[in-house]
């Protein structure tokens, strides 16, 4: 397996390209099976996530071709059946039940296991598909959701840790050719369903209310093809704000959307450092001194929870006690023991990080448990003294396009070590 080595303490400075948001990529791509017209979509990240869902999108019978970020889908004909071979590898490959189930009425997917992360139940998007008039079952390991007629409903997908994501998207998906009018209530606000949306509505949907709590769903005969560019990724450009606040001499992320990264922004206004943002871009630099921060993880405006670990690296080094509380996933928390074997003093009680800045890091050979947290590995290793080497690395690969690459561009000594 690979390894990512990075000799820490050189300081970063240029600019930075942001990709494609994986979180919208994945769904949208999903969505090209609600047609069977030839849909193209641009700015598609090369990352294992994407590969992933390119594999299940050919299993189920759509003919993709993929080159240089754009990836086109014609789902002449779909299988309704994605078993446990294909979809085991990714999470987010719950995505497809929803255009299943609108498209053929009916739709077998291997039901997605928990993750390091913690226990990801599918309760509310089942609840939303029941809402819609179809019956489920669990049985081998599998879910299947089938109706012979689907019809619109008032369904709140609000739950216990607050709306659902993928869930909004996948009923969405379900009630774009869904008769009558569907309203979902506590819906997720966040970026990726507005660009889901965006790309249903090009595609013929009726859905208005996206990035709002209430989204009101039309249903359609018919969705006809469409092309669509993804929009930049917000987790992406935070981390790469993170890299340039713990170790920048000023740095600039471009093609991305300020108004998708303020809560990030915000917080490292907060603590100290120095932002800049124009239309497509945002520069952080540092003024010499931080300070801690109190933070807490919120559904979409609120500060996103897939920043939550790379912040635990960056207030790892900043001046006094900051605490994070995380709402989203309580147990995201993998990265902290692997911080504390490079010097982080930090804590953790429930679900709050009680984090005691240090003047140093040390680099150590430290192990990536998911996405998020090898990404914290990652800039805690840039500024720590010595080497750190971040083993499995396939996790950034699933979320990062070309993170070593884009560092090292950034004046980061940094390198991909191939596993034997
Ligand atoms: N939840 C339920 N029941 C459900 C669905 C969710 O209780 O049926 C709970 C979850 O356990 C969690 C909360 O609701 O406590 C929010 O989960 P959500 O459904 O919003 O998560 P998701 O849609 O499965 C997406 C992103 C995650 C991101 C979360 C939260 C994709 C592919 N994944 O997951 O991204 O953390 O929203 O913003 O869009 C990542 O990119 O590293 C990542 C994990």
């Amino acid at each position: 397996m690979d390894k990512i080595r990075i000799h820490g303490g050189h300081p970063l400075s240029g600019s930075i390209k942001i990709s494609g948001s994986k979180n919208s990529a994945l769904p949208i791509l999903a969505a090209t099976l609600l047609t069977r017209e030839p849909c193209t979509i641009h700015r598609v990240p090369d990352l294992s996530d994407t590969n992933y869902m390119v594999q299940i999108l050919t299993h189920l019978g759509a003919q993709v071709e993929r080159a240089s970020g754009t990836v086109s889908v014609t789902a002449d004909k779909v299988e309704s059946l994605a078993p446990y071979d294909v979809v085991r590898k990714m999470r987010a490959s719950v995505c497809v039940l929803g255009p299943l189930l609108g498209r053929c009425k009916e739709a077998t997917v291997s039901m997605p296991g928990g993750c390091i992360i913690g226990d990801r139940p599918i309760d509310l998007h089942l609840k939303g598909f029941e809402a819609l008039g179809a019956a489920v079952r669990v049985e081998g390991g599998n879910v299947k959701v089938f109706a012979p007629r689907l019809r619109g409903a008032v369904i709140n997908l609000r739950g216990k840790f607050g709306p659902t994501v993928l869930g909004t998207d996948n009923v969405m998906m379900a009630a774009a050719l869904t008769e009558g009018t569907t309203v979902i209530e506590g819906a997720a606000q966040e970026p990726e369903v507005v660009d889901l949306a965006n790309f249903l509505n090009k595609m013929g949907a009726k859905i208005e209310g996206a990035g709002t709590r209430r989204v009101i769903i039309e249903g359609v005969a018919e969705l006809h093809g469409a092309e669509h560019d993804i929009i930049p990724d917000r987790i992406e450009a935070g981390t790469f704000l993170v890299a340039g606040a713990i170790c920048g001499k000023g740095i600039t992320v471009e093609r991305v959307e300020p108004g998708h990264v303020e809560a990030v922004t915000n917080a490292l206004g907060n603590c100290g450092f120095r932002i800049e943002s124009s239309a497509h871009s945002i520069t952080v630099s540092s003024n010499g001194q931080t300070s801690p921060l109190e933070l807490v993880t919120d559904p979409y405006p609120g500060f996103p929870t897939d920043m939550q670990a790379q912040m635990c690296a960056l207030l790892s080094t900043n001046d006094g006690i900051s605490v994070i509380t995380e709402n989203i996933f309580p147990q995201r928390y993998m990265h902290i023991a692997e911080l504390k074997r490079m010097g982080a003093q930090m804590q953790l009680e429930g679900a709050t990080a009680v984090i005691q800045g240090v003047d140093r890091l040390f680099g150590a050979p430290v192990m990536a448990s998911d996405l998020r947290a090898s990404a914290a590995l990652v800039l805690a290793g840039l500024k720590a003294e010595g080497v750190t080497e971040v083993s499995r690395v396939y996790h950034i690969d699933r979320g990062y396009e070309r993170l070593d690459e884009k560092l090292s561009e950034l004046g980061a000594h940094i390198e991909r070590v191939k596993g034997t």
